[in-house]
């Protein structure tokens, strides 16, 4: 990973009671995939002491897994009483049921869900007026530090006027391959064989799963959610246009856009060419590139792996540091 111009240490600090002086704090984990599978071995090796997980939720039990507690019945996690609530299930309805539940019973939340998070602003609203901490890092921009970059340039008083970023990486990937000649089919095919891309890639390369993360951005950098985002979709005449823009040294990009103008907030995710030089244009494969800019001229550049398990779990696990350090002290 890589930033430029400023390097944020930390989020800044919001003063919040110290009601759980009690180590370890326990924890249990909500989905034990890519994600969440990255999240226990992390939380085993760098957390003892400091965070126990009492219990793992899945969808069926099968041989393999690390050892743990694992449950295929919600209603039994929530039962191990946990402080802290480490989401990270697929989007949809059970992950919103269980965030709420969460948030009815006081724990803390970790949530690398962007899609839930999108769309229940409520959430974060509710976990404020308790005293709930909920935090959700790994859902923008895998390993770059995306929403606390955003949170620390606001808390020093500046204001930001746009963020553009390329924030897919399966998309990246598809466009990277169309350059090279491949179909789209082909491109697809070898994003999903190499765990980029789902088995249903419709909402990265339609950029629902962008506008989603385009949300929280507006929301850190704004305070408020764009009333729309139009979208653009990679479709059957992309390739084409790949080819267009490699014709002239340019490199089409999935570039998710959002802008504070007189009308209000304006958001997009749009194919846009290149060029050469351009660090949302030299991003490559599942990478990710945010440019950050200010009013005054600053520009902060953040680069790096944007999903997968390493990159997002390290996002999950240094929020769930912040909360650590919050409730629990240093
Ligand atoms: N993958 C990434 O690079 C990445 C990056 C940023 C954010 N995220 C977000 O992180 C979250 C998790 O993504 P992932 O890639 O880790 O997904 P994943 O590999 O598909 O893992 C999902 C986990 O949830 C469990 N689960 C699914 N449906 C369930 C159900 N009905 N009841 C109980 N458990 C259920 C699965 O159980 P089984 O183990 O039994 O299948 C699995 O452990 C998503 O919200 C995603 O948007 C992912």
């Amino acid at each position: 990973m890589s930033l430029s111009l400023l390097l944020p240490s930390s989020r800044p600090a919001t003063r919040l009671p110290r009601v759980l002086p009690e180590r370890p704090l326990r924890a249990v984990l909500l989905g034990c995939g890519t994600v969440g599978g990255g999240v226990l071995d992390g939380l085993r090796d760098g957390f003892a002491g400091d965070v126990t997980v009492e219990a793992i939720l899945v969808s069926r039990h099968r041989t393999g897994r690390a050892p743990g507690r694992f449950f295929t019945e919600a209603e039994s996690v929530f039962a191990t009483g946990p402080r802290l609530v480490i989401d990270c299930l697929p989007d949809g309805e059970l992950a919103e049921t269980l965030l709420d539940e969460a948030l009815r019973s006081g724990a803390d939340i970790v949530s690398a869900n962007k899609a839930v998070i999108a769309r229940r602003p409520d959430f974060a609203v509710r976990a404020r007026e308790r005293g709930q901490i909920l935090r959700y890092a790994a859902a923008v921009g895998g390993e770059l530090p995306v929403l606390e970059t955003l949170a620390h340039v606001r808390s020093e008083g500046r204001s930001i006027l746009s963020v553009a970023g390329v924030l897919n990486g399966t998309s990246n990937f598809v466009l990277d391959r169309l350059a090279e000649g491949a179909s789209l089919d082909t491109a697809i095919r070898a994003a999903q064989a190499l765990g980029f891309a789902e088995a249903d890639p419709t909402a990265d390369l339609e950029g629902r799963d962008a506008a989603a993360k385009l949300t929280l951005i507006a929301r850190a950098a704004f305070g408020v959610d764009p009333s729309r985002i139009t979208l653009e979709a990679i479709a059957e005449d992309t390739p084409e246009r790949v080819r267009e823009a490699a014709a002239s040294g340019y490199r089409l990009r999935q570039v998710a856009t959002v802008r504070a103008a007189d009308s209000g907030i304006e958001a997009s995710v749009s194919l846009t060419p290149r060029a050469p030089g351009d660090p949302l244009g030299d991003v490559r494969d599942e990478e990710n590139a945010v440019r950050i800019s200010c009013h005054g001229g600053d520009t902060i550049l953040l680069t790096g792996r944007g999903a997968g398990r390493e990159a997002t779990a390290s996002s999950v696990l240094s929020d769930v540091s912040q909360i650590i350090a919050q409730r629990c002290g240093q």
